[in-house]
């Protein structure tokens, strides 16, 4: 029985070499931890059991038969996370560079088919050369089977990717199916094709770092949702994303103990300049409400005329959508649309609640914003709010203009609690554009028409730039004083905890792609 046990231990220790400590000395020297080493900072100490430690490929060609490591280039299990249940995989770029064959493809569905039958979140660590080389076909079937499981865990159970260093090729696809990307700054890219065939095709000059790397992808493509500096605070944002999620879709995400106070904050009066065309930052507004240091934004460098993330209420984690008014004056564009709809669809899968800060001129005029479909992309988040089943509580800080105010979770769309500050303007458009529309005749025969002007401007915000039609009619709830909005939220959010909403029987929805 020792001998049996002795071989063991010795195959165990094989595998938690991986590729040998030549490779891992070479990942470390890169920035890099291993695969183990990360498993070991995300997980709750001692909770990881690994599954399919001793599985080994398949390939007899290219020699392959001669080099073979235990696990095969990824590290697959199950632990816990801040004593929750979530299943892992890791890529260890030491074995063939972390690249994917059939029986690597086995493990990760494995742990997705596990993750799906139990309704726990999946978490993937990627680090990898793409498709095992040497495996041809087989290597690309594996990849299929990922997908596919991809997409029947989506909506269902949290699925989050870590991208900790290569993920090329049709690789990519995986990650772009999940709910959340976070990419490590300057070890890590994503791209379909590499800065080869890019020569090759286009005659373009780029670094792999340029064309794919965590800069490009948080700031010109919105392809990753969060960078991270280093593999440590990867996993950490990835620990933090998760607290704000539940296990699954029939699962509520965590609340966290809070005793209400005095939840006054008088620093939320201050913050609205006194001239509608003067910018704030709403990210302010946003501190102001939630709990101290909890508001965990999400896209934060991608289309920054809207604003959204998580954070905690009282407690509550909830998802904020947010107008930002200091980029673009807070119009809704092809870009801002899509990150918000996006961002609201991940909410409502699980149950997060949404809370709507407005402050929006309008859509973003001009061709380049027609030719790029603002229809169609407005349409998303008009679409994903209207289809939305959480707790949905709308704030409107100053302008709800035209289109915009219908779609940033107005009542009409089934919002359930709508307030207004009593800076709100809720109008077709701004004083000044409306009286140059309607009384154009009036203002062109005046003797003095800059003066006619500002008459009628003055005559047209009187009678709308300002709360208090909305609210004649039902269309808002309650106009609220700033300093007293946490705590009307609060009560809200309390009040709609039991929302149940059924949508109409169908297949599925055809929101505009
Ligand atoms: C087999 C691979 C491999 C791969 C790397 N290795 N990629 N083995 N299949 N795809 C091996 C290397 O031979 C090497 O082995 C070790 O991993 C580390 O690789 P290095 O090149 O030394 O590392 P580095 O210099 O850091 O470069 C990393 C790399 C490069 C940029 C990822 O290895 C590379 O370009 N690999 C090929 C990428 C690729 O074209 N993949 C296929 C993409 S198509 P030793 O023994 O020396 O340690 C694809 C399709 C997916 O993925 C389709 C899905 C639908």
């Amino acid at each position: 029985m020792t001998e049996k046990i002795d071989t063991l231990n010795q195959k165990l220790r094989e595998a938690y070499l991986g590729g040998g400590e030549a490779r891992i000395e070479k990942q470390h020297k890169k920035g890099k931890l291993t695969a183990r080493e990360r498993i070991h900072f995300l997980m709750d100490e001692g909770s990881f059991e690994e599954i399919g430690a001793l599985v080994i490929h398949r390939t007899k060609d290219f020699g392959m038969e001669k080099e073979v490591y235990y696990g095969d280039g990824v590290v697959t299990g199950y632990g816990t996370v801040g004593g929750r249940l979530v299943y892992v995989f890791a890529q260890d770029f030491t074995v063939f560079g972390g690249s994917l064959s059939e029986t690597h493809a086995e493990k990760i569905c494995k742990i997705m088919d596990l993750a799906m039958k139990v309704g726990a979140p999946l978490i993937g660590l990627n680090d990898s050369g793409g498709a095992r080389i040497q495996e041809g076909v087989r290597s690309l079937g594996g990849y299929a089977d990922i997908f596919y499981r991809n997409v029947m865990a989506s909506g269902v159970i949290p699925q989050i990717s870590a991208i900790m260093g290569p993920c090329a090729g049709g690789a990519v696809y995986s990650p772009a199916m999940t709910d959340f990307t976070i990419m490590v700054e300057n070890s890590s890219y994503m791209f379909v094709t590499g800065p080869n065939v890019v020569k090759t095709v286009t005659n373009e000059e780029v670094t792999s770092e340029e064309l794919g790397g965590a800069s490009a992808h948080s700031t010109k493509s919105g392809v990753t949702h969060l960078t991270a500096q280093n593999d440590i605070d990867c996993i950490q944002q990835v620990k933090t994303l998760l607290s704000f999620l539940p296990q699954n879709c029939e699962d509520k995400p965590a609340k966290l103990p809070y005793e209400l106070g005095d939840e006054t904050r008088e620093k939320l009066g201050t913050i609205v300049p006194p001239s509608a065309n003067q910018p704030y930052d709403m990210r302010e507004v946003i501190e102001g409400i939630c709990d101290e240091e909890t508001f965990f934004e999400i896209h934060k460098d991608y289309a920054e005329n809207i604003v959204v993330g998580y954070a905690r209420l009282a407690g509550r984690s909830i998802g904020i959508v947010a107008n930002q008014p200091i980029s673009l004056a807070g119009c809704l564009d092809v870009n801002s649309s899509k990150k918000a709809a996006r961002f609201v669809r991940t909410c409502d899968c699980f149950n997060v609640p949404l809370l709507v800060l407005v402050d929006v001129p309008g859509f973003l005029p001009g061709t380049d914003q027609e030719w790029n479909a603002i229809i169609t992309n407005g349409a998303k988040l008009l679409y994903a709010f209207s289809e939305a089943t959480v707790p949905r509580v709308s704030v409107i800080t100053r302008k709800a203009y035209g289109g915009a105010y219908d779609v940033m979770n107005s009542k009409h769309i089934e919002a359930d609690m709508n307030f207004a500050w009593p800076s709100a303007e809720i109008a077709v458009m701004g004083a000044k554009g409306a009286s140059e529309i309607i009384f154009r005749k009036e203002i062109k025969a005046a003797k003095d028409p800059v003066a006619k002007l500002a008459e009628k401007e003055a005559e047209y915000a009187e009678k709308f730039a300002n709360p208090y039609s909305a609210t004649e009619r039902g269309f808002v709830d309650e106009v609220i004083l700033p300093k007293n909005t946490r705590r009307k939220l609060i009560k809200a959010f309390s009040m709609l905890e039991n929302k149940t909403v059924s949508l109409p029987k169908k297949k599925h929805g055809n929101i505009p792609l």
